[in-house]
């Protein structure tokens, strides 16, 4: 490791331990504005050097994550396990077909073995509850991998890209669409970070109250703001960033037919970009369902960041966890 890659680390790392770091990352609201920035700018860095073929952050010790998923993923895991191989640490897939947290062992008992052999958990749950359950009883640091209230390693992702390609000043967030996880994650990081969000749901789908109530007092605190609508034109009218998320989450699917019907007008297609400033982004978390929520001409379209986007998954969740374990 060069001198400069090093310092770059350590800069991050005590700006980091200067901002009260959380012990687990459930939400996005375990961060603040201070370690927020120091997780975005670690991870740019270390964007450059792996684009270079060099490591900012390896680990110099044996580090080793349980990676567990009680849904499917292509992202999170694959970032994960690319992340860990990157930074000479070591991740271990397990399933609910393996390991079947709450029906062959307690989530509290798993949390407490895992405690004993690794480093850190990562896990992707359907009740946001398992992974506080599993916080509660482990002694290593939790990662949420996605829940059916937040995906708050997605919202650094998204974040990271808007700053890449529009820099650091205030923006106008649209998100259209469903007021699910991941809304709510990127909603609270927009939030702290001093954006202006506008989320237009259909009646019935808005965000849910309490995490609007604390992005609302977040937003406050740093010069932005949070509203709540349901005219998708009117969120995005000259919006810098368009976001949407499928219709259909993960453990929802008994509901898409009725949600089928109810989220028609909140398509993101190209009539409703043109309502947006001409520079516009679109974020997508992915997978998308193409000609539902968005069309292929705004996907894969000029203004789409959706594959940077996914590129920085790695970044963040590598910068991440060298600040939390380092
Ligand atoms: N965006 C995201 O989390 O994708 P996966 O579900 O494929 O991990
Ligand atoms: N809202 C989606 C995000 C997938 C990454 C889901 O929960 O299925």
């Amino acid at each position: 490791m060069g001198s400069k890659i090093e310092r770059t680390y350590e800069q991050a790392k005590s700006a980091w331990e200067a901002a009260h770091p959380p012990r687990h990352y459930l939400s996005v609201a375990d961060l603040n504005a201070q370690s927020a920035r120091a997780v975005l700018q670690l991870a740019q860095a270390m964007k450059t050097a792996t684009r270079n073929g060099e490591e900012l952050y390896r680990f110099s010790r044996p580090v080793a994550l349980a990676l567990i998923f009680e849904k499917p993923s292509l992202r999170t895991r694959v970032a994960w396990e690319v992340g860990l191989y990157q930074m000479g640490a070591y991740g271990i897939y397990l399933t609910q077909a393996d390991i079947q947290m709450g029906k062959r062992e307690a989530v509290m008992d798993i949390a407490r073995n895992l405690s004993r052999w690794v480093q850190a958990i990562v896990a992707r749950v359907f009740l946001h509850s398992t992974l506080e359950e599993l916080a509660r009883f482990a002694s290593v640091p939790v990662i949420n991998a996605l829940s059916d209230r937040e995906h708050p390693c997605q919202a650094l992702a998204d974040l990271m890209t808007i700053h890449e390609r529009k820099g650091e000043q205030p923006l106008t967030l649209a998100w259209v669409g469903d007021g699910n996880n991941v809304c709510h994650s990127f909603t609270l990081l927009g939030a702290v970070l001093g954006h202006r969000l506008r989320i237009a749901t259909p009646e019935g789908y808005e965000p849910n109250a309490t995490i609007i109530a604390k992005a609302q007092q977040l937003a406050q605190q740093a010069g932005g703001s949070v509203e709540l609508m349901h005219d998708p034109v009117a969120a995005v009218a000259d919006a810098d960033v368009v976001y949407t998320d499928v219709w259909v989450s993960m453990g929802y699917e008994t509901e898409r037919e009725v949600r089928l019907r109810h989220f028609q007008g909140y398509q993101v297609n190209t009539a409703l970009l043109k309502c947006a400033k001409p520079d516009a982004i679109v974020l997508h978390c992915l997978p998308a369902r193409r000609g539902e929520e968005i069309t292929d001409e705004v996907l894969d379209g000029a203004q789409s960041a959706a594959w940077d986007q996914a590129e920085n998954r790695l970044h963040t969740q590598k910068a991440l966890l060298a600040l939390m374990l380092g």
